[in-house]
């Protein structure tokens, strides 16, 4: 039998973790974020609201959040979008379908368990977190599965979606880098239009296009361009919105 050799952190590891944790929280729009990112968000939102204008699915208006990479700002991005909706006064849902490396709970302080994997096998239940003050409700990616593309291939998943979009007015979906695993690929089917950030400097050009391609192939609709980490001048915090339907929107912020 193969055995896990358990580390413990130290207190200074530990220290720097819960740091970390903290700062990423930070990135989440409140009352408190500076005004140029409120104004950022909202006119994304306004942008999203337009490209899915036109579309014929009924009920709620599901997006899924993706990016070619790890680490280049999709789960930080998927969450403050559905501030965003939520601010609108809409119930909007926050669903983590990374169930690879799930992070929302962490961003959200909520249990990471109970969440959509549990949902998608019926194995134990799945809770529904509420957030204080706005109509947004979260959904955790749940307990990590072995077989996370097959769970989101099945049509399980399509029900799940489908019974969602009665619910909800609109349903933001997390998700795994596009480049490295197919889980986005399979979700992009199932949504309205998919979200493709951009972590500037970091993500190559080669690697957006293979990511467009992968997404393109799949039918899932882009229906919009995040560059995120844009630093215009040293100490910045900027955001670069660009949609087939909406030109090239420019937004930076150096308050952050
Ligand atoms: N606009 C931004 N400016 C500065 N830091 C950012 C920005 N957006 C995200 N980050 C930071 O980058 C790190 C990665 O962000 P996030 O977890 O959202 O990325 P991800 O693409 O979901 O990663 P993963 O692929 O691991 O799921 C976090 O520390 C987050 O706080
Ligand atoms: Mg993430």
């Amino acid at each position: 039998m193969a055995t896990k050799k358990i580390t413990k952190k130290s207190s200074k590891e530990r220290a720097a973790s819960i740091a970390a944790v903290k700062k990423n929280r930070a990135r989440i729009l409140g009352a408190d974020s500076p005004f140029a990112v409120k104004e950022s968000y909202i006119q994304l939102r306004t942008n999203l609201l337009f490209s899915v204008a036109a579309t014929e699915t009924e009920g709620g208006k599901v997006f899924a959040v993706t990016s070619a990479n790890p680490s280049e700002g999709k789960s930080t991005t998927a969450s403050n979008i559905a501030v965003s909706f939520a601010m609108l006064g809409k119930s909007t849902l926050l669903i983590d379908c990374d169930m690879r490396k799930p992070n929302v709970h962490k961003l959200w302080r909520i249990h990471g368990n109970n969440g959509m994997s549990n949902l998608l096998t019926g194995i134990d239940n799945c809770y529904v977190n509420e957030v204080e003050e706005l109509p947004l409700s979260i959904i955790s990616a749940g307990d990590i599965p072995p077989n996370p593309s097959e769970l989101l291939a099945s049509s399980k998943f399509e029900d799940v979606v489908t019974f969602l979009r009665n619910h909800f007015d609109y349903i933001i979906i997390d998700t795994p880098p596009v480049n490295q695993v197919a889980d986005a690929q399979i979700i992009a089917k199932n949504v309205d239009g998919v979200v493709l950030v951009v972590s500037s400097g970091k993500t190559q050009l080669g690697e957006l296009a293979a990511a467009q391609k992968a997404l393109d192939t799949s039918a899932g609709k882009i229906c919009g361009f995040i560059l995120n980490n844009v630093n215009p001048k040293k100490g910045g915090y900027s955001y670069r919105y660009g949609s087939k339907y909406a030109n090239k929107y420019y937004y930076s912020n150096t308050e952050n």
